[in-house]
């Protein structure tokens, strides 16, 4: 098992200011960001004014019971859903106030998503599902499918490459999704749940890809996960409850 760049001087939750290196620049800056959802004649609360900073190559697991409001916070960062109030600023730009075209773009060519359920097109084979963003984006044929067969080796589906999703196990699909939130070489990787739905044998080895891929792509990587043993391989892991961060010690988490 990996223990991603762990260091004791890395601990602590100062969610809006801490950082694994001084000298990295700041990638994605999220500022007082709250959210609300319709609920009868009035609105649930459910994102309190958020502060988050997160660095260039930086490994960052979010913790927090169910409700709190962890994929309505990573949704938001990826801009697959508007905060109410608030800004996400990405390399100093706003995101939410780039248009629909530019922002389909900017998620297409600088984010990767996995979430829990792989969410991967049946009609498909794995292949044809990492390339998916690629055709997307409008990449290059025929760099795009060596670097879709490049992917699948590398997430140790070489043997899988034209097979189906039906003829896919769950660890495998998940990592045809893995190498299809990787395709467009993203800066950020989003991944919600990413090991919840598999037993702890390809949960384990879905966790060791994700601390594998972060050395050799230097890339950056937000997880939000129930698996406390798997957060705390972070070097930084900040715990939700309710909307807000819970301040503390990375000791803290265990509970
Ligand atoms: N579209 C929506 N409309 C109304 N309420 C919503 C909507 N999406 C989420 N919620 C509510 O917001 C709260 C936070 O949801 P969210 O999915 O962010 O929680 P979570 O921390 O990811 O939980 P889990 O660990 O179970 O995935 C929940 O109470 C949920 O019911
Ligand atoms: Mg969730």
């Amino acid at each position: 098992m990996n223990n991603y760049n762990k260091s004791p001087s890395k601990s602590s939750t100062n969610a809006s200011s801490m950082h694994t290196s001084s000298l990295a620049t700041d990638l994605l800056v999220a500022k007082n960001i709250h959210k609300t959802y319709p609920q009868g004649s009035g609105r649930l609360h459910i994102i309190k004014g958020i502060d988050l900073t997160i660095k260039s190559n930086e490994a960052l697991s979010i913790v927090g019971s169910s409700g709190a409001g962890k994929s309505t916070l990573i949704h938001i960062l990826g801009t697959l859903d508007n905060p109410d109030e608030g800004q996400v600023l990405y390399k100093g730009k706003n995101l939410f106030q780039m248009n629909d075209e530019e922002m389909a773009s900017f998620r297409n060519n600088s984010l990767g998503f996995v979430f829990q359920f792989h969410h991967l097109l049946s009609e498909f084979t794995a292949i044809e599902n990492v390339l998916l963003p690629a055709r997307i984006g409008d990449k290059d044929n025929l760099k795009s499918r060596e670097k879709a067969e490049k992917l699948l080796v590398t997430v140790g589906l070489q043997d899988r490459m034209n097979h189906f999703p039906s003829q896919l196990s769950g660890g495998e699909l998940q990592r045809v999704a893995i190498a299809r939130a990787l395709i467009n070489d993203p800066e950020i990787l989003f991944a919600d749940e990413p090991t919840g739905n598999l037993d702890s044998h390809n949960a384990a080895r879905i966790q060791d890809l994700f601390f594998e891929l972060i050395k050799s792509l230097k890339i950056t990587l937000v997880v939000v996960t129930h698996d406390l043993s798997f957060a705390q391989k972070f070097p930084r892991t900040l715990r939700m409850q309710d909307g807000r961060w819970v301040i503390g010690d990375k000791q803290n988490l265990i509970v």
